[in-house]
């Protein structure tokens, strides 16, 4: 099915927006929830070490959150600090893979002296909506067989030379065919990295390029490698394919906020883009959720509702708290996961207004709250083994015996964030192995919680 009515869609995969680094986080050894097929947690299983009524809390939800079915529920993380609150919400979104969109954000990021509290909210909101957006295009596709710019003097200044035209070759099981085209496909292609050998579409309306993988006639080329091959496309070169296109409202916003000009660009509803917008407007989002509601009505696109996540929620002030409640009961709202460690506290933007976890009770009376408990030192030096696994760390029993010990007086965080200082200090010494003294002589270096407050409390006495 081609898109409806008078507006198309010309949309292009958003560049990944994070790219994974190697650098070991705090969370790198999260894997997932650790639950087993029937959904009982493990007691130690993807990096997850107990708290095993708060994972299983999440698997029944992750099941929800799977059929695609749920939105405008909220769930609610407490838990004292460092109970794995945030390492749980993380553990959600490798859950729910790469497909369903996750968007995390901190409640203090909705302060911001440039951008409105709800602006903010509303962006993330966005951002944890997808849509899939099925459409037959005109399409050109093949492996490429040749690659050739040709150079013209450049008109303008008669210096330098600047492209005119670029001439590609592709070829399908089929035949071959060599395209003659406009430079700015040409721009396309090299940000696309296209080199010969390479399986490309390329949009027969737009100029969109998209680089499918590397030609598996190429694969023998060497033995471990990141590249991705698929095989020689079947039928003609010029066909209508059924392109399959992952996109958040957030991207649908941004695409059509930017006054149009480039390649990349994705627009759904060329009428809207003639006013050259910079800015995202709630009219502009009400235009595309419009537009969006038609398309899943006609079947060419499918909601798939997400997962937003606020850490430290009490952060919010009353005004995001009514807005969240509003955005709740929208069709359009995704699945809220909230976490906070605090207890009965005052709600931001308040005076006097007390109420748990800072957060007002209309809301609270929407969420389904699953709480987190305090490890036990069996449980922090299991997690301590397997960050020094992560870590690549080597710890002598004696000195991990120690941390876990420091964790069960101060927390399971402390123990954690001596672990590396103590693998430097030992380096220092000249030993391979983390031994009793680094630890002990950390101990004197830092100090935990429990202990600084207790210095404070006596340089005021
Ligand atoms: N059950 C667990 N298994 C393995 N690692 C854990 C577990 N719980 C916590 N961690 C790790 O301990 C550290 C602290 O946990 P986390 O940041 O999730 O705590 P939190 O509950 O969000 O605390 P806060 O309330 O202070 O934000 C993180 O590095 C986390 O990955
Ligand atoms: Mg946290």
């Amino acid at each position: 099915m081609s898109a409806p009515g008078p507006s198309t869609i010309i949309t292009q995969p958003p560049p990944p927006s994070t790219l994974r680094e190697s650098r070991i986080a705090t969370h790198s050894h999260i894997k997932g929830l650790g639950l087993a097929d029937d959904g009982t947690a493990m007691e130690s299983s993807q990096g997850f070490v107990g708290q095993r009524v708060a994972r299983e809390a999440l698997g029944l939800h992750l099941a929800l959150l799977k059929t695609g079915k749920y939105s405008g529920r909220s769930l609610l993380l407490v838990g004292p600090p460092g109970t794995g609150k945030t390492a749980l919400a993380l553990a959600l979104s490798q859950e729910l893979g790469t497909k369903v969109p996750f968007c995390a954000m901190v409640g203090s990021e909705v302060y911001s002296g440039e951008v409105k509290k709800t602006e903010v909210l509303a962006s993330c909101f966005r951002r944890a909506i997808g849509l899939r957006i099925k459409e037959t295009k005109e399409v050109y596709e093949g492996e490429v067989t040749e690659l050739t710019p040709s150079e013209a003097e450049n008109p303008l200044s008669g210096y330098g030379k600047t492209i005119s035209h670029v001439i590609v070759g592709l070829k399908t099981v089929k035949g071959t065919k060599q395209l003659r085209l406009d430079p700015s496909v040409y721009e396309a292609i090299q940000k696309e990295r296209v080199v010969i050998g390479d399986v490309i579409y390329i949009e027969a309306n737009t100029g969109a390029v998209k680089r499918v993988g590397r030609s598996d006639a190429y694969a023998s080329e060497y033995d471990l490698e990141a590249e991705e091959y698929v095989p020689l496309p079947k039928g003609d070169v010029h066909k209508r394919k059924e392109l399959v296109q992952d996109v958040t409202l957030h991207d649908l916003d941004m695409a059509n906020a930017r006054p149009q000009g480039g390649q990349d660009i994705m627009s759904v509803m060329g009428q809207l883009i003639k006013g050259g917008r910079t800015e995202i407007t709630d009219k502009l989002r009400r235009e595309i959720n419009k537009v969006v509601d038609r398309y899943i009505e006609q079947g060419v696109a499918e909601l798939i509702p997400g997962v937003l996540f606020i850490d430290e929620v009490h952060m919010l002030d009353m005004e995001c708290f009514t807005y969240l409640n509003r955005a709740l009961e929208s069709p359009l709202s995704p699945y809220v996961v909230l976490a906070s460690n605090r207890g009965l506290t005052t709600i931001r933007g308040t005076e006097d207004i007390i109420s748990p976890h800072g957060i007002p009770v209309d809301l609270l009376d929407r969420c389904m709250i699953v709480k987190t408990v305090s490890y036990n030192r069996e449980e922090i030096r299991r997690v301590l083994e397997i960050r020094i696994r992560v870590e690549n760390l080597s710890v002598k029993p004696e000195a991990l015996d120690k941390l876990a010990d420091e964790g069960e007086k101060s927390s399971l965080r402390y123990a954690l964030q001596l672990l590396t200082p103590a693998s430097i200090l030992a380096k220092t010494m000249g030993r391979t192995e983390v031994g009793l003294e680094d630890v002990g002589e950390l101990g004197e270096l830092f100090l935990d919680t429990k202990r600084s407050a207790g210095v404070l409390r006596g340089m005021e006495g």
